[in-house]
């Protein structure tokens, strides 16, 4: 109840002058209830009493007594010990969700367009895209709908791995394989093969030392088998990228190999900054504060004793390019946690060489791992890792089974079309709704269930309002101007809720977690759920209610649509 606790801010401040409680940090204390019985927001007093020289309680009601009438007018007061509490009356209620039900971004406000580049997804070419990808994939394409939808010029950059010393083994057994047809490598093995070839055959490991040497200098053969390569990766990657629905396409390639020209720079900036040192021959930054376990300086390499550029190089590059070129406000970078380390100390590096000022916000945006039921990392029932193409294909027809069991007169063009809904819709949910720092337990029972926190749940509340509707003969659209009547707490606490979307969202942006916004729709839907239950609303008796039930229903679902769509995830009329 953001929206509430500015208005209670601008109209106290009067009486807290009066009562000489302005020098203390009342704005610090005054916050959302978790008492909604008694109010939506508190200000608990004990703090005052040091002040005042009087009980919490008795402060609570002397602020209530001194409070301005236009406050009177918004909420109602009332003191439970030493909390004075405000609970938003039903005019303020309804001034908000009629405005909300007449806006088309549901109250959700523009914000101060910023460029902000978003590093996600990511896979690394000639490997088959595992589960680990999908959290950054679903997560990086959450927080890009979500920042596009405040009005920020967001850029999402695939900086996918296509550079670097594997690609010489890659490329010296691509060309050793019998056929040598590019569209015939099977992508789960191959890059196994070309390690085991490296790793075992003396001769093989040269040839492929030699053939780094060939693509870093621009061999035009090498460079073309190079390239055969991506592309065969990337035909994969973009047959995943349609199935889950994302936004990335070929134009937010932003891979590794295309840094390479600046890699040079790098080492002349970091040089004329003084930060380049030798050792061993390589050439390494000591960024401050960064310890081994011997209690020795961690470095960064930049440049290793064979001449080889690092991870963290590239990187850097990216940054020069992400501040110069793109000319970007913020960057955020959608990795696992096991990179941290990594991104701490190149963010740390950039900044001592001057790459990026302190204006530049640099985020990494970490997540845990998907684990399996037996809480180890996820497998496929022969042991094998799962690919992502092969989960997303078994959750599709899944759906279908529950499909078919719900609704089996469902043609078979709308089963199919919904079927990949809910798939995919409830694996990426199960992603979403988890706080991304924390591992999760991939299961499928849990996240296809049509009860609880699932995505099924949420678009079975969607499709359930469109049914609504399918039997009123109202059309949605003429819900938009009907007059909201609040008349019991069910109505309320629906309303409160849908209210809620605009605060849900900027939480969601300010800790870069989606799963703030998944979570804020499963109480929203429950609320609707209480809501449909204890209030009829085809009444045909009774117009002014069942217009008002009937607007209610529309902005939920309106807000459901939103929200979903904001995570990714579509929502079929009919299930
Ligand atoms: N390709 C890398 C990996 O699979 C992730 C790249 C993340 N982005 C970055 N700018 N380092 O680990």
């Amino acid at each position: 109840m953001r929206a509430l606790r500015n208005e209670i801010v601008s109209k106290l401040s009067v009486t807290m002058h009066k009562l000489e409680l302005n020098e203390t940090k009342w704005l610090d204390f005054l916050g959302t209830s978790t008492d909604k019985i008694h109010g939506d927001v508190t200000l608990p007093c004990h703090s005052f009493s040091k002040v005042l020289r009087k009980s919490p309680n008795d402060i609570a009601i002397e602020i209530a007594e001194n409070v301005d009438s236009d406050l009177l007018e918004i909420v109602e007061i009332n003191v439970v010990n030493g909390f004075l509490n405000f609970k938003a009356n039903n005019s303020w209620l309804s001034k908000q969700i009629s405005f909300i039900n007449s806006d088309s971004r549901l109250g959700v406000e523009l914000e101060d367009e910023k460029t902000i580049v978003i590093d996600y997804s990511s896979p690394n070419i000639a490997k088959r895209m595992h589960v680990g990808h999908l959290r950054s994939t679903v997560i990086g394409d959450a927080l890009s709908r979500i920042l596009l939808f405040k009005g920020h010029n967001v850029i999402g950059e695939n900086h996918i791995g296509d550079w670097g010393t594997p690609f010489g083994m890659l490329i010296e057994h691509f060309i050793e394989c019998e056929n040598n047809n590019v569209g015939e490598i099977d992508l789960s093995t191959f890059y196994k093969e070309a390690r085991y070839k490296f790793d075992n055959i003396d001769d093989f490991a040269n040839r492929s030392r030699k053939r780094v040497v060939k693509l870093q200098s621009k061999d035009p053969e090498t460079i073309n088998l190079w390239q055969s390569l991506v592309n065969h990766s990337l035909i994969h990657f973009n047959s995943v990228y349609r199935m889950l629905d994302v936004l990335l396409n070929d134009d937010n390639l932003a891979g590794e190999s295309i840094y390479e020209d600046l890699l040079p720079e790098v080492v002349e900036r970091l040089t004329s900054k003084n930060l380049i040192v030798e050792s061993d021959g390589a050439l390494v930054v000591f960024p401050d504060g960064w310890f081994n376990r011997e209690n020795e300086p961690l470095p960064l390499i930049i440049r290793k004793g064979d001449g080889g550029f690092n991870y963290a190089t590239t990187d850097l590059a990216c940054i020069i390019n992400r501040v110069e070129s793109i000319g970007c406000d913020e960057m955020l970078y959608v990795v696992g946690a096991e990179q941290s380390q990594h991104f701490s100390m190149v963010f740390q590096v950039a900044h001592d060489a001057g790459f990026m000022d302190d204006k530049i916000k640099a985020v990494h945006v970490p997540f845990g791992l998907v684990m399996g039921s037996d809480g180890k990392k996820l497998a496929s029932r022969k042991g094998k890792a799962i690919t992502l193409k092969e989960l997303l294909e078994e959750s599709i027809s899944r759906a279908e089974k529950l499909i078919l069991e719900k609704n089996p007169s469902m043609s078979d063009s709308d089963r199919n079309e919904v079927s990949k809904m809910i798939g995919i819709g409830a694996i990426k949910y199960a992603d979403l709704s988890i706080d991304r720092n924390k591992n999760y337990i991939f299961d499928w029972d849990k996240m296809l269930s049509f009860e609880g926190n699932t995505a099924p749940y949420l678009q079975y509340a969607y499709a359930r309002i469109c049914s609504i509707f399918r039997k009123s003969s109202i059309s949605r659209e003429s819900t938009l101007e009907s007059e909201i009547i609040i008349g019991n707490d069910f109505e309320m606490s629906l309303c409160k809720s849908i209210i809620g979307f605009s605060e849900s969202i900027d939480d969601t942006i300010s800790s870069y977690s989606p799963h703030r916004l998944a979570v804020y729709l499963h109480h929203l839907a429950q609320d609707f759920a209480s809501f449909y239950e204890n209030c009829p609303v085809l009444i045909p008796d009774d117009k002014k209610t069942m217009s008002s039930r009937l607007a209610l229903c529309n902005l939920t679902a309106r807000t459901l649509r939103t929200g979903l769509g904001l995570l990714g995830i579509e929502t079929p009329e009919k299930m």
